[in-house]
């Protein structure tokens, strides 16, 4: 299939185009770099810098890709996802998230496109009441990112309806890991994610991490989160991607691990390589205690399951970042 994927050179979108490469599918990348790297798209995917707020430039590449041949798929990651920042500066979440998936949405009507796979977030449920989400659980963000994405797929619902298309929401738990080539995993400035900053701890690069609560009702006082690897996540794109253009349906689908683990487990899993120098601060407002997927559906559906473990996670993501140290 001829797969347009926006964000493809950000963290999840540029591995999701390695595993459609190497499942044989046709890709084109579109990508303002805002926060993604040009190095990280594939060789093998044609690169288009544009922004999907912009209709014309977006118009253009569409136009000139589907003169050769149309388009059967579109993928979106290209969001801005930093919570904090979506508190402080809510307009540029909405502009950037709702309004760029309107645009996006608007290209694919002009150009018949009918198929799109959405990359939303667990965030959508908020604080989830006992701590497992299922697709039904309630929807409740308790931030503007959050929001931003839940508008963004009752958005893609309607469209979906006026214009007869199919779509495949896919909501992510904690993504982390890198690319078993090494090539391609989490680069970004000020990262916040615990894994990653975890191993940046163990490998020198930070002097200290702080565990933010120890009080939390869990086995140990830490919050409890679902980690799953990221090339995981990425094959999940290419089962959705067939499996709604093949059955021509709509889904919405959780990626996690069905497991949680606590800040704690993660660094003692950390510190089998290395020590991580670490101390306690202050619970975080708004971070529940716990949040694990429940993934039967994506079980049951895609006949996906995760096949990467804590500890391959870790230590992919280890040695990626041992690799791209300097
Ligand atoms: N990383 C996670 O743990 C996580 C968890 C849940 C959901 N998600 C979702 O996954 C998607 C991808 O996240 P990521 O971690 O890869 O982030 P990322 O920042 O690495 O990737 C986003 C990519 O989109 C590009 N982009 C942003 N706005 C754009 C625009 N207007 N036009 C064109 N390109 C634009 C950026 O340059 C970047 O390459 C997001 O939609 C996010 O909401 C991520």
């Amino acid at each position: 299939m001829k797969v347009c994927v926006v964000g493809g050179a950000g963290y999840i979108g540029s591995h999701t185009v390695y595993e459609l490469i190497e499942a044989g599918h046709d890709v084109i990348v579109i990508d303002n770099l805002s926060t993604g790297l040009k190095e990280a798209v594939h060789k093998k995917a044609l690169f288009y810098e544009g922004d999907i707020t912009d209709f014309g430039s977006l118009d253009k590449i569409v136009a000139g890709e589907s003169k050769k041949k149309s388009f059967d798929v579109v993928m979106h990651f290209a969001a801005k996802i930093v919570v904090p920042e979506s508190i402080k500066n809510p307009s540029l979440y909405y502009y950037n998230n709702v309004e760029g998936v309107r645009t996006l949405l608007d290209v694919m009507v002009k150009y018949n496109i009918k198929n799109i796979i959405f990359s939303s977030t667990a965030a959508v449920y908020g604080e989830a009441k006992d701590g497992i989400c299922t697709e039904e659980s309630e929807t409740k963000p308790i931030n503007p990112y959050g929001e931003t994405k839940l508008a963004s797929e009752k958005m893609i619902g309607w469209f979906a309806e006026a214009y007869d298309m199919n779509y495949c929401i896919f909501r992510y738990f904690n993504v982390a890991g890198a690319h078993k080539t090494l090539e391609i995993g989490l680069l970004r400035d000020n990262l916040t994610h615990v894994i990653p900053v975890t191993i940046q701890t163990a490998l020198g690069i930070r002097e200290k991490m702080t565990v933010f609560g120890n009080d939390y009702d869990t086995i140990d006082g830490t919050c409890v989160r679902d980690y799953i690897h990221v090339s995981d996540i990425a094959y999940a794109h290419v089962l959705g991607m067939e499996y709604i253009v093949k059955k021509n349906v709509s889904e919405i689908i959780n990626l996690g691990s069905n497991q949680g683990f606590s800040v704690k487990e993660i660094i003692h899993e950390v510190e089998k390589h290395y020590p991580v120098n670490y101390e306690y601060g202050a619970r975080r407002e708004g971070d529940p205690a716990k949040l694990i997927a429940s993934n039967e559906r994506a079980k049951k559906i895609l006949a996906w399951i995760p096949k990467r473990s804590l500890s391959d996670i870790i230590l992919s993501d280890l040695e990626f970042r041992k690799k791209h140290k300097n």
